[in-house]
């Protein structure tokens, strides 16, 4: 029934944006759809064409940096990098788009990613239905939701009392900083750009009738913010956590599980803050002395080769631990040696987290990680955040009881089993994911 659909997924070229749409790109080609994927160049020749999905097809087009270097310096602002995407981008789909028709393949679907809702126009433009796949969690998307339609005209209440509890339907009771990340007083004015982009996907949400929304969650994890938008259809299709190498933009070292081998079970310390955070020299430092003060071994990624040669302590932390620039994370998380996951919360690491039965000590670092971070600690329970000063650095000792608390607390040990199992049920036949990506085809 669905052997002839053809779909067209356009991912905006971040990390944890590539990640979740090669998976999702996966999960479709082996039940026999159609995929054309399209990024940007510069990523697209990253991606490692030897280990993506067996008859991917691949449509890249550029973005105005295709100079730029995996692994050096960002060639431009995030915001102007967004905005390059944005211009570039709509002409060079409605071409992909018109192409494929012109040579009687046409697209019977496009689906897009967070940061470009205007993927969704240019599909409406070509008489294509499309679907959002937000790259980040329902509960977040929620909460803009929200914010967008009466919360907006009145967070000043809450931003000059930030312990008033914060009730929005669907959502845990929330504080001023549990609230993504812009809302905050220590929240850089540079970062505001991205809430009109959020705003635009919210629009152009309601714009449709009957919007659905792919994510990479599941039903039981998001339960009350999955069923609270009416009109919106919420279509949890995961954990997208394959353990696969396709999905990387930067070198990985398989070096690092021949060393996981070496030691005991659940007495690793994972630490890794995803692909976008930079970490001051002063966390990096904070870091490193609440790993030496545990004494545990330890594996965390430093993405900047520099400053792993910059830490104060270098030598006394590679005789204890390794620290990488890249790792296959999914196989990392697996491996029985981790015994728990330091993290800035992005989303992607989260659910990888949770599906493997990772305990979590939260460091959110900006955007939707500090909501992240609140569920992690007071809803799923699986974890703890780290306390800051103020706006403070977090202290080495404070990252130490942390770690020593997530990796000894039975609570916890107990629910990271219960959601490690609800998240293998939900992508089993059967389960609450596998019915979901079923019912997106049906309707697509
Ligand atoms: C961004 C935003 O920062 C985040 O807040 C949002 O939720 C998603 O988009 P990023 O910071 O890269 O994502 O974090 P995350 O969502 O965790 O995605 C990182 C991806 O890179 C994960 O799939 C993770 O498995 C992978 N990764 C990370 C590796 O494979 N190896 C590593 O060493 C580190």
């Amino acid at each position: 029934m669905t052997g002839h659909r053809k779909i067209l997924l356009v991912a905006y070229p971040g990390q944890g944006l590539i990640n979740p749409s090669l998976r999702l790109a996966n999960r479709l080609l082996k039940i026999g759809i159609s995929i054309t994927f399209s990024t940007s160049f510069r990523v697209m020749q990253t991606i490692n064409k030897q280990t993506t999905p067996h008859g991917l097809a691949f449509a890249p087009f550029s973005d105005g940096h295709d100079d730029y270097v995996i692994g050096k310096p960002p060639p431009t602002t995030l915001q102007q990098h967004i905005s390059d995407f944005a211009t570039n981008g709509a002409p060079a789909v409605a071409k992909i788009i018109t192409s494929a028709a012109a040579k009687g393949e046409p697209f019977d679907h496009l689906v897009y990613t967070t940061i470009i809702p205007w993927a969704a126009r240019v599909a409406n433009a070509h008489n294509i239905k499309s679907t959002l796949f937000w790259c980040q969690s329902a509960s977040v998307l929620l909460f803009y939701y929200h914010y967008f339609n009466g919360f907006q005209e009145l967070i000043s209440a809450y931003q000059n009392n930030p312990v008033l509890p914060i009730k929005l339907p669907g959502l845990p009771p929330l504080t001023m900083s549990d609230l993504p990340s812009f809302f905050l007083p220590s929240s850089p004015k540079e970062h505001e750009f991205l809430l009109p982009l959020y705003k635009d996907h919210v629009d152009v949400l309601k714009s449709k009738n009957s919007p659905r929304i792919l994510l990479n969650s599941f039903n039981e994890l998001e339960v009350d913010s999955i069923k609270e938008v009416k009109g919106f259809d919420f279509l949890p299709i995961g954990p997208l956590n394959e353990k696969d190498s396709y999905g990387s933009i930067l070198e990985e070292d398989y070096v690092i599980v021949n060393w996981l081998n070496t030691k005991p079970k659940k007495s690793v310390v994972y630490v890794s803050f995803g692909s976008i955070s930079h970490l001051t020299s002063d966390q990096g430092e904070e870091i490193a002395s609440g790993l030496l003060e545990g004494g545990r071994p330890f594996l965390w990624v430093i993405r900047n080769g520099e400053e792993v040669e910059k830490l104060r302590k270098i030598d006394e932390l590679k005789k204890l631990g390794l620290i990488v620039s890249w790792c296959c994370q999914v196989e990392v998380l697996s491996h029985e040696a981790i015994g728990c996951f330091v993290m800035h919360c992005g989303w992607n690491s989260t659910v990888e987290a949770v599906a493997a039965g990772v305990p979590i000590v939260a460091y959110p670092q900006w955007t939707d990680q500090t909501t992240n971070g609140k569920m992690i600690e007071d809803v799923w329970k699986v974890g703890v955040r780290v306390r800051r000063e103020g706006d403070g650095v977090v202290e080495g000792k404070e990252i130490e009881r942390c770690v020593k608390m997530v990796m000894g607390d039975e609570e916890i040990s107990r629910n990271v089993l219960k959601w490690k199992e609800l998240a293998s049920e939900a992508v089993k036949n059967g389960g609450s994911s596998s019915l979901n990506l079923q019912a997106f085809l049906d309707d697509a």
